[in-house]
């Protein structure tokens, strides 16, 4: 097979950079170069302070020990295609906002126009490798874009090799995969093509988890690890809703179910419900790809999972709300992170963000500190997803560099984020308490903070998913 001698991979977000950068620490004999159309991530991941434009622990590291050794960024896309044995397409495949399949098909334009580059462009054969999520049977489509345009003498190699990183420890991760997967077609060529890309991950994955499959298979095993991690979530926070109502604890059942190893304990924490950008857009595209293979049943049994979380999401605006005496208008309300999650800067499809929409639709003053998120990222979302301008917003809406800062004249805390810092025994929930108005609620999403102690400071606390609250 083709001994892999430069990478190049499209699209320097929160796949192409982390992924790429990995495979530049593990295989120093192999060029890496990741290219971007947006000449400001660009520039970020350059930056000579390394202000990198994605926040993901152990990234900057990987970074500093291989930019400008192995490890390229650039915004000639042309050039580093033209070089490339390989090419990743990283680009973004959010779901369509019109057009047919809107609000539940892929939006594949991103995916397509690099490949349509990559066939205009390209001087010799690559192997392309579609790394991006995308619906099944997306590899053919490439293919044909490839082959209808690509110059005399130039051949071109398709696999699926979908990435399973999640965000928050995506380079623990990427440096100990449960598995590699890499979908090819049936040929002698495609086995080619696999084993080439299988040798670079060789480099520092065991063999017995580089897995090969057929390229459709590839594909809808990503969108079914979604799915499926997603539907655990919604499972339990469906628990959790019951747990509260009958005195439950939902950590208990949880540690209870988990310990049967054919449920296993892994993600099962209740929440405020998943964010992110790829579970719910994952799903939808699930749903949208049964019900165009004409299996309404199947489609509507995984519509079923992103409804829940929508639910979850609602019930605890509502509990807020409800235990406020049914009225937060004018309250001043904390909000303790934005983050989808911890330990990531991204704030796509976070549930922060529909909490803060509906604590200002019921006029509420909401403050809101995250240690990561920068404020421009927190107006931005917060404008679309209220569609108000941000000196409307501004009236309602504040922004903090700290926690304790958000406390002053508050009736509730409301925690939204993991974030260690708020669990952490440091945290100054006297100090919290001191500041805000009495009686002071906090409303945990995450089921980090000790309820007991924070009783006994003056608190009254409700958790997702228990029922001896307050
Ligand atoms: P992103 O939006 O952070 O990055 C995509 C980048 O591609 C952007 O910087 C954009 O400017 C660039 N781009 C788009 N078209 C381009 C073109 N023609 N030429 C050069 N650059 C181009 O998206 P993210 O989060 O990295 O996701 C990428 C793909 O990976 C998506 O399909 C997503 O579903 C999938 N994925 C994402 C995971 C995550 O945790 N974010 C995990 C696993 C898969």
């Amino acid at each position: 097979h083709t001994e892999i001698k430069r990478i190049c991979c499209i699209g320097a977000g929160y796949v192409g950079g982390p992924t790429c950068s990995v495979i530049a620490l593990k295989c120093p004999h192999i060029i890496v170069t990741i290219v971007d159309l947006n000449p400001a991530r660009i520039a970020a991941w350059n930056s000579e302070d390394f202000a990198l434009p994605i926040y993901e622990p152990g990234l900057e590291d990987v970074v500093r020990q291989t930019r400008g050794r192995n490890l390229f960024f650039s915004t000639e896309v042309d050039k580093a295609v033209q070089e490339a044995d390989l090419i990743f397409v990283s680009v973004n495949t959010p779901t369509k906002t019109s057009g047919v399949g809107a609000g539940y098909a892929a939006d594949l334009n991103y995916v397509e126009s690099a490949t349509r580059h990559i066939a205009q462009v390209a001087t010799s054969s690559k192997i392309v490798v579609e790394k991006s999520t995308v619906p099944c049977r997306t590899a053919s489509s490439m293919r044909t874009i490839l082959e209808s345009n690509s110059r005399p003498g130039c051949h071109f190699d398709i696999l699926s090799n979908p990435e399973f990183l999640a965000e928050g420890t995506a380079i623990a991760d990427l440096y100990n995969p449960d598995r590699v997967l890499i979908g090819a077609l049936d040929t002698p060529e495609g086995a080619a093509a696999c084993a080439a890309l299988s040798s670079v991950y060789a480099n520092w994955v065991p063999k017995e988890r580089i897995l090969n499959v057929g390229l459709w298979s590839s594909e809808l095993s990503k969108l079914a690890a979604n799915a499926l991690l997603a539907q655990r979530i919604s499972s339990i926070n469906a628990l959790s809703a019951i747990c509260e109502t009958t005195g439950a604890d939902v950590r208990e059942v949880a540690h209870a179910v988990g310990l049967d190893s054919r449920i296993g304990s892994k993600f099962l924490r209740a929440s405020v419900g998943f964010g992110g950008s790829c579970f719910q857009k994952d799903i939808l595209n699930l749903v949208y790809l049964s019900e165009s293979l004409h299996l309404p049943e199947v489609a509507k049994y995984w519509r079923s999972v992103v409804d829940m979380n929508e639910w979850q999401k609602l019930r605890f605006a509502k509990t807020v709300v409800d235990n406020l005496f049914g009225t937060i208008t004018n309250k001043r309300i904390a909000v303790l992170g934005f983050a989808f999650k911890a330990d990531t800067g991204d704030t796509r499809e976070s549930p922060a963000i529909t909490l803060v929409k509906s604590f200002v639709a019921e006029r509420a003053k909401v403050a809101v500190y995250d240690p990561q998120v920068s404020h421009d990222q927190i107006w931005m979302d917060m404008q679309s997803a209220c569609s108000t301008p941000k000196q409307e917003l501004s009236k309602q809406l504040t922004l903090h560099t700290d926690a304790q800062s958000t406390f002053a004249g508050a009736s509730a805390i409301v925690v939204v984020t993991e974030w260690a810092e708020f669990a952490s025994p440091n945290f100054d929930w006297e100090g919290a308490f001191a500041a805000m108005t009495k009686p002071a609620f906090v409303f945990d999403g995450r089921g980090i903070v000790n309820g007991a102690r924070l009783r006994e400071i003056g608190f009254k606390v409700v958790t997702i998913g228990r029922g001896e609250n307050l």
